[in-house]
């Protein structure tokens, strides 16, 4: 419960606010509650319970396979984890094909997953959804550029790992043309901000110079109102090494080494020691093994 001490809450409006004052947009995603409890301690404005869950930490093949259930159990994990930060729940894949689903799917993601907003992918396809949501109050993040619900992350990884970006959007005067189209078209749906995923610098600039609303980059360039990263990517646990991520750490390289050394000191002996474990009390010991007898 928020208290006079609390930080102000991010929302749709402050975000739009930050463009407008020229101030940079920092977003990433979390699906459990630490995460989401660094990521808050850290400043960061939005935390997107991003269908990439679904390739990060469920198992799953591709972001088809992330549920409306999925992105509900962890958006109310991430939501126990934040004070100020937006909640950002992505829409999965067929929660959002016609109007009556988006409405029922992103009422569910507010009100049972406590998320503030919700994000889809698409353009001209989910106009009418995204006018529908926005008019009944949701805030609605839009989605361009490369779609993994549509295209599938591991293709991306696959050709970026051999050295081509074969999902760049936007790299033709055509294609960029009709990626500020859709843009615009999102912003009169009422979306309040814009992720622009794998979109090439310069027409990612052009759209975010073009619009009201804040343009969120990942793999768009250093002209969009703000950047966001899987924390994953960032955290170094993912082990695949993109080009449009940085990883600040290596935690799953030291995650491996740490369980390495518990395995060894396990058989070993090494642990636990002393320091590790619970005593009785003397008297009650003695007691005991009165009680036992001498063989004890
Ligand atoms: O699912 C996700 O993490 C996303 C981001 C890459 C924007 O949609």
């Amino acid at each position: 419960m928020p208290d006079s001490l609390s930080p102000p809450r991010v929302t749709a409006s402050s975000l739009c606010a930050k463009k407008a004052h020229g101030q940079k947009i920092a977003a990433l995603t979390a699906y459990d509650c630490p995460t989401a409890r660094l990521l808050d301690r850290a400043g960061i404005d939005i935390a997107l319970v991003g269908d990439s869950v679904g390739t990060n930490v469920l198992g799953y093949r591709s972001e088809q396979q992330v549920t409306v259930a999925d992105i509900l159990h962890h958006s109310a994990a991430v939501r126990r984890g934040v004070e100020r930060a937006f909640v950002l729940a992505d829409m999965p894949f067929l929660s959002y094909h016609s109007t009556e689903a988006a409405l029922t799917n992103a009422g569910r993601l507010i009100q049972e997953g406590g998320a503030d907003g919700v994000k889809l992918e698409g353009g001209t396809p989910v106009l009418p959804q995204t006018e529908a949501m926005a008019r009944a109050g949701i805030p609605v993040m839009g989605h361009l550029g490369f779609t993994p619900q549509s295209h599938g992350r591991d293709l991306y990884a696959f050709s970026e790992k051999r050295g081509t970006v074969a999902r760049v959007q936007g790299r033709s005067a055509a294609e960029a043309r009709w990626l500020l189209e859709e843009a615009r078209r999102l912003q009169e749906a009422g979306v309040f901000a814009l992720v622009l995923e794998m979109v090439a610098e310069e027409a990612a600039q052009v759209v975010s110079q073009a619009l009201e609303i804040p343009t969120i980059g990942i793999g768009s360039g250093r002209h969009c109102d703000g950047q966001v990263l899987i924390a994953h990517d960032l955290l170094g646990f993912s082990g695949v090494t993109l080009r449009l991520a940085k990883a600040y750490a290596h935690l799953g390289e030291q995650a491996a080494q740490a369980l390495g050394a518990y395995r060894h000191d396990v058989e070993q002996g090494a642990f636990p020691t002393d320091e590790n474990v619970f005593h009785m009390e003397p008297g009650e010991l003695a007691q005991l093994r009165q009680h036992l007898g001498p063989k004890s």
